[in-house]
Protein backbone atom coordinates (compact mmCIF):
# COMPACT_ATOMS: atom_id res chain seq x y z
CA UNK A 1 0.00 0.00 0.00
CA UNK A 2 1.33 3.49 -1.02
CA UNK A 3 0.66 5.78 1.90
CA UNK A 4 -1.24 9.36 1.32
CA UNK A 5 -0.32 12.62 2.76
CA UNK A 6 -3.08 11.85 5.10
CA UNK A 7 -1.49 8.82 6.58
CA UNK A 8 1.93 10.77 6.30
CA UNK A 9 0.84 13.28 8.08
CA UNK A 10 -1.14 10.97 11.28
CA UNK A 11 1.95 8.82 11.29
CA UNK A 12 4.07 12.27 11.81
CA UNK A 13 1.49 13.68 14.60
CA UNK A 14 1.98 10.25 16.32
CA UNK A 15 5.63 10.55 16.22
CA UNK A 16 5.77 13.82 17.84
CA UNK A 17 3.44 12.80 20.58
CA UNK A 18 5.51 9.36 21.27
CA UNK A 19 8.25 11.72 21.43
CA UNK A 20 7.37 14.33 24.74
CA UNK A 21 7.88 13.55 27.86
CA UNK A 22 4.84 12.17 30.42
CA UNK A 23 4.71 15.47 31.56
CA UNK A 24 3.58 17.18 28.25
CA UNK A 25 1.79 14.39 26.81
CA UNK A 26 -0.89 15.18 24.20
CA UNK A 27 -3.76 13.38 22.90
CA UNK A 28 -3.62 10.63 19.94
CA UNK A 29 -4.44 12.97 16.89
CA UNK A 30 -8.47 11.95 15.87
CA UNK A 31 -7.84 10.38 12.49
CA UNK A 32 -5.49 7.82 13.92
CA UNK A 33 -8.96 6.06 15.29
CA UNK A 34 -10.63 6.18 12.17
CA UNK A 35 -8.09 5.95 9.50
CA UNK A 36 -8.60 2.70 7.32
CA UNK A 37 -5.03 3.57 5.94
CA UNK A 38 -3.77 3.51 9.23
CA UNK A 39 -5.41 0.28 10.01
CA UNK A 40 -3.51 -2.10 6.98
CA UNK A 41 -0.54 -0.36 8.48
CA UNK A 42 -1.18 -1.40 12.03
CA UNK A 43 -2.52 -4.96 10.61
CA UNK A 44 1.45 -5.10 8.62
CA UNK A 45 3.64 -3.54 11.08
CA UNK A 46 2.32 -4.09 14.47
CA UNK A 47 0.13 -7.03 14.77
CA UNK A 48 2.35 -9.31 12.15
CA UNK A 49 5.29 -8.26 14.36
CA UNK A 50 4.61 -7.77 17.63
CA UNK A 51 3.32 -10.60 20.41
CA UNK A 52 -0.36 -10.77 20.73
CA UNK A 53 -1.47 -12.15 24.05
CA UNK A 54 -3.42 -15.79 23.32
CA UNK A 55 -4.51 -16.57 26.43
CA UNK A 56 -3.12 -18.29 30.05
CA UNK A 57 -0.09 -21.36 30.05
CA UNK A 58 -3.11 -23.27 32.44
CA UNK A 59 -5.38 -23.17 29.38
CA UNK A 60 -3.46 -25.99 27.72
CA UNK A 61 -2.38 -28.00 31.12
CA UNK A 62 -2.35 -31.91 28.63
CA UNK A 63 -0.87 -33.13 25.85
CA UNK A 64 -3.46 -32.28 23.05
CA UNK A 65 -4.69 -29.01 24.24
CA UNK A 66 -5.39 -26.33 21.77
CA UNK A 67 -7.46 -23.32 21.05
CA UNK A 68 -7.95 -20.93 17.91
CA UNK A 69 -7.46 -17.91 17.34
CA UNK A 70 -6.91 -14.80 14.41
CA UNK A 71 -3.38 -13.16 15.18
CA UNK A 72 -3.73 -9.87 12.77
CA UNK A 73 -4.57 -11.56 9.34
CA UNK A 74 -3.54 -15.11 10.17
CA UNK A 75 -5.33 -18.00 11.29
CA UNK A 76 -3.47 -19.58 14.02
CA UNK A 77 -3.19 -22.82 16.40
CA UNK A 78 -2.01 -22.40 20.18
CA UNK A 79 -1.33 -26.37 21.00
CA UNK A 80 0.56 -28.14 23.88
CA UNK A 81 2.08 -30.98 22.08
CA UNK A 82 3.02 -34.71 22.98
CA UNK A 83 6.34 -33.77 24.32
CA UNK A 84 4.29 -30.86 26.32
CA UNK A 85 5.92 -28.16 24.53
CA UNK A 86 3.51 -24.90 23.54
CA UNK A 87 3.42 -24.27 19.88
CA UNK A 88 1.85 -21.49 17.57
CA UNK A 89 1.20 -23.26 14.16
CA UNK A 90 -0.27 -21.70 11.39
CA UNK A 91 -4.26 -22.91 11.25
CA UNK A 92 -4.29 -23.09 7.36
CA UNK A 93 -3.75 -26.48 5.53
CA UNK A 94 -0.99 -26.98 3.70
CA UNK A 95 -2.55 -28.72 0.62
CA UNK A 96 -5.69 -26.22 -0.51
CA UNK A 97 -5.87 -23.84 2.53
CA UNK A 98 -8.54 -24.95 4.00
CA UNK A 99 -9.16 -23.78 7.84
CA UNK A 100 -7.90 -27.07 9.98
CA UNK A 101 -9.86 -26.57 13.74
CA UNK A 102 -12.62 -24.34 15.11
CA UNK A 103 -12.51 -23.01 18.52
CA UNK A 104 -10.77 -24.57 21.29
CA UNK A 105 -10.67 -28.44 22.62
CA UNK A 106 -8.65 -31.36 22.99
CA UNK A 107 -7.19 -33.43 20.17
CA UNK A 108 -6.42 -37.14 20.99
CA UNK A 109 -3.73 -37.40 18.39
CA UNK A 110 -3.29 -35.20 15.71
CA UNK A 111 -5.09 -33.01 12.90
CA UNK A 112 -7.18 -33.63 10.31
CA UNK A 113 -8.20 -31.42 7.78
CA UNK A 114 -12.13 -31.52 7.09
CA UNK A 115 -11.57 -31.47 3.36
CA UNK A 116 -9.35 -34.27 2.09
CA UNK A 117 -8.12 -35.53 5.76
CA UNK A 118 -4.98 -34.76 5.19
CA UNK A 119 -3.43 -35.46 8.70
CA UNK A 120 -0.98 -33.66 10.99
CA UNK A 121 0.43 -34.75 14.22
CA UNK A 122 0.75 -32.19 17.21
CA UNK A 123 3.98 -31.13 15.93
CA UNK A 124 2.47 -29.79 13.01
CA UNK A 125 3.86 -32.15 10.87
CA UNK A 126 2.20 -33.95 7.40
CA UNK A 127 1.60 -37.76 8.82
CA UNK A 128 -1.38 -38.76 6.16
CA UNK A 129 -2.52 -38.32 2.69
CA UNK A 130 -4.31 -40.46 1.48
CA UNK A 131 -4.45 -41.35 -2.58
CA UNK A 132 -1.56 -39.26 -2.83
CA UNK A 133 1.18 -40.09 -6.14
CA UNK A 134 3.81 -42.40 -4.86
CA UNK A 135 6.81 -39.95 -4.98
CA UNK A 136 4.90 -37.48 -3.20
CA UNK A 137 7.03 -36.74 0.56
CA UNK A 138 4.73 -36.41 3.45
CA UNK A 139 7.94 -35.35 5.40
CA UNK A 140 8.58 -32.24 3.65
CA UNK A 141 5.66 -30.52 4.35
CA UNK A 142 4.84 -28.79 8.08
CA UNK A 143 2.42 -26.80 9.13
CA UNK A 144 4.52 -23.08 9.42
CA UNK A 145 5.42 -22.28 13.18
CA UNK A 146 5.36 -19.18 14.87
CA UNK A 147 7.05 -17.88 17.93
CA UNK A 148 5.65 -18.43 21.00
CA UNK A 149 6.66 -17.33 24.71
CA UNK A 150 5.23 -17.57 28.14
CA UNK A 151 5.09 -14.72 30.83
CA UNK A 152 4.08 -14.60 33.67
CA UNK A 153 1.41 -17.33 32.99
CA UNK A 154 0.19 -15.38 29.89
CA UNK A 155 1.26 -16.84 26.66
CA UNK A 156 1.93 -14.26 23.68
CA UNK A 157 2.57 -15.49 19.92
CA UNK A 158 4.36 -13.21 17.40
CA UNK A 159 4.18 -14.16 13.59
CA UNK A 160 7.47 -12.47 12.24
CA UNK A 161 10.92 -15.11 13.11
CA UNK A 162 12.98 -12.06 13.43
CA UNK A 163 10.73 -10.90 16.34
CA UNK A 164 13.29 -9.89 19.18
CA UNK A 165 11.99 -11.80 22.43
CA UNK A 166 9.81 -10.59 24.84
CA UNK A 167 10.92 -11.64 28.21
CA UNK A 168 13.74 -9.49 28.32
CA UNK A 169 11.96 -6.54 27.56
CA UNK A 170 9.62 -6.82 30.75
CA UNK A 171 12.28 -7.96 33.19
CA UNK A 172 12.10 -5.00 35.10
CA UNK A 173 7.71 -4.85 35.22
CA UNK A 174 8.36 -8.86 36.66
CA UNK A 175 10.76 -7.96 39.27
CA UNK A 176 8.76 -4.81 40.26
CA UNK A 177 5.64 -6.72 40.88
CA UNK A 178 7.50 -10.14 41.61
CA UNK A 179 5.44 -10.49 44.96
CA UNK A 180 2.00 -10.74 43.03
CA UNK A 181 3.64 -14.20 41.90
CA UNK A 182 1.33 -13.30 38.52
CA UNK A 183 2.64 -17.07 37.72
CA UNK A 184 0.20 -18.36 39.96
CA UNK A 185 -2.91 -16.71 39.09
CA UNK A 186 -5.30 -19.82 37.62
CA UNK A 187 -7.50 -19.06 34.97
CA UNK A 188 -11.22 -18.02 36.05
CA UNK A 189 -13.21 -17.10 32.88
CA UNK A 190 -12.03 -16.35 29.68
CA UNK A 191 -14.56 -14.80 26.73
CA UNK A 192 -13.87 -13.80 22.91
CA UNK A 193 -16.08 -10.85 21.80
CA UNK A 194 -16.28 -7.71 19.16
CA UNK A 195 -16.65 -4.62 21.14
CA UNK A 196 -18.00 -1.53 18.99
CA UNK A 197 -14.79 1.17 19.62
CA UNK A 198 -11.26 1.35 17.97
CA UNK A 199 -8.75 -0.96 19.25
CA UNK A 200 -6.75 2.01 20.30
CA UNK A 201 -9.50 3.87 22.83
CA UNK A 202 -9.97 0.70 24.83
CA UNK A 203 -6.37 0.25 24.75
CA UNK A 204 -5.85 4.05 26.65
CA UNK A 205 -9.24 3.98 28.31
CA UNK A 206 -7.96 0.90 30.61
CA UNK A 207 -4.44 2.50 31.55
CA UNK A 208 -6.47 5.62 33.12
CA UNK A 209 -8.34 6.38 36.49
CA UNK A 210 -9.16 9.51 35.43
CA UNK A 211 -12.53 8.78 34.31
CA UNK A 212 -13.53 6.61 37.45
CA UNK A 213 -14.98 9.29 39.41
CA UNK A 214 -17.42 10.36 36.67
CA UNK A 215 -18.25 7.33 34.01
CA UNK A 216 -17.66 4.20 37.41
CA UNK A 217 -18.99 6.96 40.12
CA UNK A 218 -20.55 4.23 41.59
CA UNK A 219 -18.90 1.18 40.93
CA UNK A 220 -15.25 1.65 41.11
CA UNK A 221 -14.85 4.75 42.61
CA UNK A 222 -15.90 4.19 46.22
CA UNK A 223 -13.62 1.30 46.41
CA UNK A 224 -10.43 2.94 44.05
CA UNK A 225 -10.93 6.49 43.63
CA UNK A 226 -9.74 8.74 40.75
CA UNK A 227 -7.68 10.36 43.48
CA UNK A 228 -5.75 7.55 44.07
CA UNK A 229 -4.82 6.90 40.46
CA UNK A 230 -1.01 7.07 40.38
CA UNK A 231 0.42 6.96 36.42
CA UNK A 232 3.97 5.98 36.30
CA UNK A 233 6.74 5.78 34.13
CA UNK A 234 6.64 2.50 32.25
CA UNK A 235 9.59 0.54 30.03
CA UNK A 236 10.22 0.34 26.90
CA UNK A 237 8.20 -2.00 25.95
CA UNK A 238 5.05 -0.83 28.19
CA UNK A 239 2.98 1.50 30.37
CA UNK A 240 2.26 1.21 33.74
CA UNK A 241 -0.36 3.16 36.23
CA UNK A 242 -1.47 1.99 39.91
CA UNK A 243 -4.72 2.71 41.22
CA UNK A 244 -5.03 3.05 45.22
CA UNK A 245 -7.88 0.90 47.32
CA UNK A 246 -9.61 2.21 50.19
CA UNK A 247 -8.27 -0.77 52.61
CA UNK A 248 -11.33 -3.09 52.79
CA UNK A 249 -13.28 -1.96 49.92
CA UNK A 250 -13.75 -4.00 46.66
CA UNK A 251 -16.26 -2.62 43.84
CA UNK A 252 -16.80 -6.58 42.63
CA UNK A 253 -18.39 -8.63 45.70
CA UNK A 254 -20.01 -8.05 48.56
CA UNK A 255 -18.32 -10.45 50.49
CA UNK A 256 -14.89 -10.38 51.98
CA UNK A 257 -12.13 -11.80 49.80
CA UNK A 258 -9.59 -14.41 51.54
CA UNK A 259 -6.01 -12.84 50.56
CA UNK A 260 -3.82 -15.95 50.73
CA UNK A 261 -0.87 -13.98 48.48
CA UNK A 262 1.43 -14.13 51.97
CA UNK A 263 4.47 -12.60 49.57
CA UNK A 264 2.13 -9.17 49.37
CA UNK A 265 3.20 -6.12 51.35
CA UNK A 266 0.10 -4.30 53.15
CA UNK A 267 0.99 -1.21 50.80
CA UNK A 268 0.38 -4.35 47.69
CA UNK A 269 -2.78 -5.64 49.09
CA UNK A 270 -4.05 -2.44 49.22
CA UNK A 271 -4.02 -1.46 45.44
CA UNK A 272 -4.03 -2.83 41.50
CA UNK A 273 -1.41 -2.61 39.50
CA UNK A 274 -2.19 -2.16 36.10
CA UNK A 275 0.51 -2.40 32.88
CA UNK A 276 -0.19 -2.52 28.84
CA UNK A 277 2.33 -4.68 27.57
CA UNK A 278 2.45 -3.23 23.98
CA UNK A 279 0.73 -3.57 21.90
CA UNK A 280 -2.36 -4.57 22.53
CA UNK A 281 -1.99 -6.67 26.03
CA UNK A 282 -3.64 -4.67 29.06
CA UNK A 283 -4.05 -5.94 32.69
CA UNK A 284 -5.12 -5.17 35.86
CA UNK A 285 -3.87 -7.13 38.90
CA UNK A 286 -4.94 -7.22 42.78
CA UNK A 287 -3.85 -9.56 45.31
CA UNK A 288 -7.22 -12.26 44.32
CA UNK A 289 -7.45 -11.68 40.76
CA UNK A 290 -5.90 -10.60 37.56
CA UNK A 291 -8.05 -8.84 35.16
CA UNK A 292 -7.40 -8.12 30.91
CA UNK A 293 -7.82 -7.66 27.58
CA UNK A 294 -6.18 -8.87 24.56
CA UNK A 295 -7.09 -6.28 21.98
CA UNK A 296 -7.00 -6.62 18.02
CA UNK A 297 -8.35 -4.32 15.36
CA UNK A 298 -11.72 -5.72 13.53
CA UNK A 299 -11.92 -3.04 11.14
CA UNK A 300 -11.53 0.76 12.62
CA UNK A 301 -14.99 0.80 14.16
CA UNK A 302 -14.80 -2.14 16.12
CA UNK A 303 -11.67 -4.25 18.24
CA UNK A 304 -11.72 -8.02 18.95
CA UNK A 305 -11.30 -8.49 22.39
CA UNK A 306 -10.03 -11.80 24.03
CA UNK A 307 -10.59 -11.29 27.79
CA UNK A 308 -10.14 -12.85 31.20
CA UNK A 309 -10.19 -13.40 34.88
CA UNK A 310 -7.74 -15.33 36.62
CA UNK A 311 -7.79 -15.88 40.48
CA UNK A 312 -5.12 -16.08 43.27
CA UNK A 313 -5.18 -19.79 44.37
CA UNK A 314 -7.42 -20.24 47.48
CA UNK A 315 -9.04 -16.46 46.82
CA UNK A 316 -12.48 -17.42 46.30
CA UNK A 317 -14.25 -16.92 49.24
CA UNK A 318 -15.57 -20.39 51.32
CA UNK A 319 -19.45 -21.46 49.88
CA UNK A 320 -18.99 -19.52 46.55
CA UNK A 321 -18.78 -21.79 43.61
CA UNK A 322 -16.21 -20.69 40.68
CA UNK A 323 -19.53 -20.27 38.48
CA UNK A 324 -20.91 -17.77 40.65
CA UNK A 325 -17.68 -15.94 41.41
CA UNK A 326 -17.03 -15.78 37.96
CA UNK A 327 -20.26 -14.11 37.55
S1 LIG B 1 -7.32 -28.69 2.05
FE1 LIG B 1 -6.69 -29.87 3.72
S2 LIG B 1 -6.57 -31.84 2.94
FE2 LIG B 1 -7.15 -30.67 1.22
FE1 LIG C 1 -13.88 2.31 32.70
Amino acid sequence: MKPNEDIYQIIESIKANAALTDECAEGTPPLAYISEDLLEIELDHIFAKEWVCVGREDEFSLPGDYKTMMIGRDPVIILRDKGGILRAMSNVCRHRMATLLEGMGRLKSGISCPYHAWTYNLEGQLVGASYMRDNFDKKSVCLPQFSLEVWNGWVYVNLDADATPLNPRLEALSSRYQNYQMDQYETLFRAEEIWDTNWKILAQNFMEGYHLFVAHSKTIEPAMPTEMANALHGGEAYSLYEQGRIPGKSYERTTNTPIKNMKLTDEEKNKAVLFSIFPSHVVSVVAERTFWLSLQPHGVGQVRVLWGVDVFPGSIPDGISKENYAK
